[in-house]
């Protein structure tokens, strides 16, 4: 480092000298030049106003005159005097001062001027002084009128001016180059050791720690070395592959001492890539898993906040498979390749994103209109009306068939694939997928609730739609109650024959099976609290922010859409302070919720109402440092959210119909003390594996109002109790069995299943 910073001193010296002599040199001779010019013009109107005078004395022969006329020039600002010379080069009249100096032989200046009879100058030295000499013909007329020249009369001045102050000009721009070398050497000094000495030891010293195992896995982060960013990234990125791989390594051995067989990414991609073989995996899904959005001056690459990416990436990336959605972010068209291409992870690219591309109508009918406003409150009991137009359903076909086209694209030259479509966008495309190429293992993944079939049956275009699902060889839902409801749903709008022995149904000659795979979060490891600060202070800490100061915390984290019951869940609050006035000014609430599909009015409206009722709310009780409900508006990182989730007394998780609700599961999963209660809707899907969380009915604002009481007042013991089994249920139900069991029950079904039974059944 010593050696860097004297290398780095000695440059600068170097450097700073070299510019300052250049910008020192180019001022002196712009300076030189600007007083030989000044000079020279000086000379020049003192010559012309004199000439006349000394013309018309020559031509009079008035000597005496012309003496005159030259002493009264002795000496003035830098002009040491004038001699008048006849066109014979003998001096007629000159300055004394000038006498010791020019002597009576013409300088050459003088010379070449009689030569020429015409206007000379020169810079030169006389007698060592240097001087300039103007010198200018003297005319006049003989008799005839005819013009004759008279003489010479030279101008002389002293130039040692200019030299002195092309000196004083070095000299300053020495002292002055000193001064910024001093001055520029110090701050570097300074900034080496602040900004450059230090962050590179604690580098090192974090770099030692990871080495060594010391660092728990909840601190890595890209270390403090901000100026070499780039740097930063790559040695974050590194640590964190150097860690994920000793935590495998230890998980494994751990798993293997014990006996167990607890899924972790890893352990996946592993099992997937024997499973998958020389198939590759197709993943569809109306979201990508990476976006590149126009920053000010640059893109940025962002990862939508989404369990699936965790749960997939590891598969795709052990089976060099290929994700196909929909290319949504400012710059995507930018990122990929003329086939909208491009290999992800940014960081290390092992699978492929293939993007679709989406016109503004289509994205408006298939998105916002058939899928969101349609489908979403279709299969969300929410009271929300589901709106079916004509235009969005034709739009919802138009895309599902270019997905469709793009996914056949993608597969040509893989021989029996996997594809596994996600969600209610993509209805129609297992029947697309199918009939043209019927040796592809299809799975469509319904994340949302599937309603029963008079619910359904409002849909105009339900057969179709059922229809299309059919041409999937398994259709997952989260729940048993949602694959009930669909095998019903079928039985009633098509013709088709259900076998609910094997939770299956026929339709032609395939078969499609129908099961519940209940989604999780990538819990992988029993949490261990590693934190210096207690939950209190954590609490004490986050609500110090909002300038609020309160003994508990409530938090609640929820894309706002209307189907999460946050109106239900502040109505509960309201009604819990007013039961029990002696948590006012003790309890806090605080809502994180990202604005979601704020395009749509019903969303639009929504957002509005929310921050209504908890400015109501609040306006109501708050009193000094306190208030009721915290309400933060924008999208969160996990990372901004976790210490909410482990600080927290509690988590309300009202939604009024939910397919599984993953908040639920990741603030049981972020829990490192095993404390903290989950109040919970029974309309969740997480409800069914959650047993040990406070079940509410989140239309009962009283039961809502009394279950946070009862967190509250929660005995510890039992708080924890309750607590590790939940953890228990996630951490051997994670993300990444949710995965394994999906592709693995797809590779494992058999295709010609039908025709097995038919030519069983022929002979009889
Ligand atoms: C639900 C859906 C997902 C969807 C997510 C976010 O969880 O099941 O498919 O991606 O909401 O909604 P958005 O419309 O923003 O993708």
């Amino acid at each position: 480092m010593r050696l860097f910073s004297a290398r780095l001193i000695v440059s600068l010296i170097i450097g700073v000298t070299l510019v300052s002599l250049c910008s020192a040199g180019y001022e002196v001779y712009v300076g030189k030049r600007n007083l030989r010019r000044d000079l020279q013009h000086r000379a020049q109107v003192l010559g012309e106003s004199l000439s006349g005078n000394v013309d018309r004395d020559l031509e009079k022969g008035a000597v005496r005159t012309l003496n005159r006329t030259v002493q009264r020039f002795d000496h003035r600002e830098n002009l040491l005097g004038l001699a008048v010379y006849d066109p014979d080069g003998h001096v007629l009249a000159m300055s004394d001062d000038l006498v010791p100096r020019m002597g009576t032989i013409p300088p050459p200046a003088v010379t070449q001027a009689l030569k020429d009879m015409q206007q000379g100058s020169s810079f030169q030295r006389l007698a060592d002084v240097p001087v300039y000499i103007l010198v200018l013909p003297l005319r006049g007329q003989d008799k005839s009128g005819e013009e004759k020249f008279l003489g010479l009369l030279a101008i002389v001045h002293d130039a040692g001016f200019i030299r002195a102050q092309s000196l004083r000009i070095w000299r300053e721009t020495f002292l002055n180059a000193l001064a910024h070398i001093m001055l520029i050497v110090f701050i570097t000094l300074l900034i080496v050791r602040w900004s450059i000495e230090g962050p590179i030891a604690r580098t090192a010293h974090w770099m030692r720690a990871l080495r060594t195992g010391r660092m728990p896995p909840s601190r890595i982060g890209a270390p403090d070395v901000a100026l070499f960013r780039p740097l930063a990234r790559e040695v974050a990125t590194f640590a964190e592959s150097l860690n994920s791989a000793r935590t495998a390594a230890a998980r494994e051995a751990r798993l293997r001492a014990a006996g167990q067989s607890q899924w972790t990414a890893e352990r996946l991609a592993a099992d997937i890539k024997t499973r998958v073989g020389s198939g590759r995996l197709f993943v569809v899904s109306n979201r990508e898993p990476y976006m590149h959005m126009r920053a000010r001056r640059s893109v940025e690459v962002t990862v939508p906040p989404s369990g699936l990416v965790t749960a997939l990436e590891p598969v795709l990336c052990a089976s060099d498979g290929t994700w196909i959605a929909h290319g949504s972010g400012t710059a995507d068209r930018e990122a990929c390749d003329r086939h909208g291409r491009l290999r992800v992870p940014p960081e290390d690219p092992r699978y492929t994103l293939r993007r679709v591309w989406l016109t503004k109508e289509e994205e408006e009918g298939y998105y916002y209109g058939f899928a969101n406003e349609g489908l979403w409150p279709l299969c969300h009991i929410a009271h929300t009306r589901p709106i079916f137009r004509a235009e969005d359903w034709e739009q919802y076909q138009k895309v599902n068939r270019k997905f469709a086209d793009a996914v056949l694209e993608e597969m040509k030259e893989t021989d029996k694939p996997m594809v596994l479509v996600q969600d209610y966008h993509f209805g129609l495309l297992p029947r697309m997928i199918k009939e043209k190429r019927p040796d592809a293992r299809v799975a469509i993944f319904w994340h949302i609730p599937w309603p029963n079939p008079e619910a359904f049956g409002i849909c105009p275009w339900q057969k179709e739609l059922v229809d299309g699902l059919l041409g999937a060889d398994l259709i997952g839902f989260h729940i048993q109650a949602h694959c009930e409801n669909f095998l019903q749903t079928a039985d009633r709008v098509v013709e088709s024959r259900i076998d609910r022995e094997h939770s299956s149904i026929r339709r032609g000659d395939h078969i499609t099976t129908v099961h519940p795979f209940p989604i999780s979060v990538a819990a992988t490891e029993l949490p261990i609290d590693d934190s210096d600060e207690s939950a209190y202070e954590t609490r004490s800490g986050l609500l110090k922010a909002f300038d609020i100061e309160a003994l508990f915390l409530g938090v609640g984290v929820d894309r706002l859409d209307y189907t999460k019951g946050i109106l239900e869940r502040f109505l509960a609050i309201e009604r819990f302070l007013e039961k029990y006035p002696r948590y006012q000014g003790q309890f806090t609430f605080v809502q994180i919720g990202a604005p979601s599909r704020t395009h749509l009015k019903r969303y639009h409206d929504l957002e509005a109402e929310i921050e209504v009722e908890a400015g109501r709310i609040n306006w109501r009780f708050q009193r000094d440092k306190w208030k009721p409900i915290v309400l933060l508006k924008r999208q969160h990182s996990h990372k901004e959210i976790l210490p909410y989730y482990q600080a927290a007394d509690l988590c309300l998780v009202t939604a009024l119909h939910d397919g599984m609700n993953l908040v639920a599961k990741e603030f049981v999963a972020s829990r490192l003390d095993a404390s903290g209660v989950l109040i919970l809707s029974i309309f969740t899907g997480a409800a069914r594996e959650l047993r040990d969380a406070l079940l509410v009915n989140p239309y009962n604002i009283d039961q809502t109002a009394d279950a946070i009481r009862t967190a509250l007042e929660m005995d510890p013991q039992e708080k924890q109790e309750r607590m590790q089994r939940m953890q228990r249920t996630i951490w051997e139900n994670n993300i990444y069995r949710w995965a394994e069991r999906l592709i693995t029950e797809l590779s494992e079904l058999r295709l010609d299943v039908v025709e097995e039974v038919e030519k069983t059944r022929l002979p009889a």
